[in-house]
């Protein structure tokens, strides 16, 4: 009988995480997806699964939207039957979501074995819901696995008791597998009619700069200095914020399209002058691209594409974000994540460790 794997997830880039190791994982053990529905639009889910080939989830949990103690409450609530139901010799959790510290938590509790991918990132903000749920993953998990050696050298400050491995980063496996496929089916540059190397791309959803008005406001600004053409695909949290604050319409020049699905963001950020973005996974796959990032955030736990010379942090400061893309990046771009390998170390670490359970 195969080992039986539990893999939790709820968000988009939680499904770009498991495209990578999920078929992998499969090959060797018995892997059945949760989907928690933290993420439930089409647009933030099932393109994924669909785009991607992630197996379809065999179980739903229709957790949906709330403040973050009430989804990670409802995940937690829900997940106890099921990880009674399935008895997983280990569940696995990616990131720093509600449906990351859920998932751990419930799967602790039950006596099951925690493996956190993506394991030891830290911003050291703890202001920040994603900190909070890195942290308390990681001291509830039994395998860290890294992408990085920064993130290593964190575990080991904290003493954390899990057996850490350094695996590399599994988004970089999945922009290495499907970007020539992207590149040969997206048709986001001619349907925006763009021209590649002439435009910028934005994302925006971090909590701390869409929901506090006055933040909200300086990225506003930010947006409004910045040189056309800019591309947005505008998360819904983001949306919401901006209706809400009558602030929409600020964005006039700001070509706002919806969310897009992986492999037309994907073609959209390779092609692009520069990305400004706050989210996580952007800046590691713009440094993947060869295209110079902007953060719009203080700090960052992708230290290493800052040391690199190829992202700025730049928070919510409009001049610092038009310096930033004034200067030109490095030549030099060294390899970082894993060169494409980590889901098959994230596989082979995790059969070493459930052959010993
Ligand atoms: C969550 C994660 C964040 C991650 C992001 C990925 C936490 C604390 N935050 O933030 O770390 O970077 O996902 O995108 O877990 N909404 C929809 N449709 C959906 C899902 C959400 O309209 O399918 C709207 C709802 O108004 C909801 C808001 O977006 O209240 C925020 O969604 P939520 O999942 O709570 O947080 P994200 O901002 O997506
Ligand atoms: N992404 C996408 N469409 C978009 C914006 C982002 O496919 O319109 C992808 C992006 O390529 C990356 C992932 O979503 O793989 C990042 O998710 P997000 O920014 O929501 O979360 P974070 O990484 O900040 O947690």
């Amino acid at each position: 009988m195969p080992v039986r794997i539990v893999t939790i997830i709820g968000n988009r880039p939680q499904f770009v995480k498991a495209a990578a190791v999920s078929r992998k994982l499969r090959e060797t053990h018995e892997e059945l997806i949760v989907h928690t529905g933290q993420h439930y639009d089409d647009e933030l889910s099932s393109v994924f699964f669909e785009e991607l080939e992630v197996p379809a989830p065999d179980r739903e949990l229709g957790a949906a939207s709330g403040s973050n103690t009430a989804q990670t409450a409802r995940i937690l609530a829900a997940l106890e039957p099921v990880l009674d139901e399935l008895r997983p010799a280990l569940a696995l959790v990616y990131g720093d979501t509600n449906s990351t510290l859920a998932g751990a938590l419930a799967a602790s509790q039950a006596g099951v074995a925690v493996g956190h991918v993506e394991a030891g990132m830290r911003s050291f903000d703890r202001t920040m819901p994603e900190e909070l749920n890195r942290v308390l993953t990681d001291h509830a998990s039994d395998l860290l696995l890294c992408s990085t050696e920064t993130a290593l050298r964190n575990l080991e400050r904290e003493a954390a008791r899990g057996e850490a491995h350094l695996v590399g980063d599994v988004m970089a496996d999945v922009l290495l597998a499907f970007r020539d496929i992207a590149a040969a089916r997206s048709t986001i540059l001619a349907d925006l009619e763009l021209e590649a190397g002439s435009y910028l791309a934005v994302t925006a959803h971090r909590a701390g700069n869409v929901d506090p008005p006055g933040r909200l406001g300086r990225l506003v600004e930010l947006l409004e200095a910045l040189p056309r053409p800019v591309v947005f695909p505008i998360h819904p949290r983001t949306r919401r914020r901006l209706e809400a604050a009558g602030l929409f319409d600020r964005l006039d020049g700001v070509r706002v399209v919806s969310p897009l699905g992986y492999l037309d963001f994907l073609e959209l950020a390779r092609h692009a002058r520069a990305v400004l973005t706050d989210s996580g996974g952007v800046q590691k796959e713009a440094y993947l691209l060869g295209v110079p990032c902007v953060t719009l955030r203080d700090t960052t736990e992708w230290v290493e594409t800052v040391e690199a010379g190829w992202n700025s942090l730049v928070d919510l400061d409009r001049d610092a974000a038009l310096a930033a893309l004034a200067r030109r990046p490095p030549v030099e771009r060294p390899e970082l994540y894993g060169g494409g390998h980590a889901s098959d170390r994230v596989c082979e670490v995790v059969a070493a460790y459930t052959a010993r359970l």
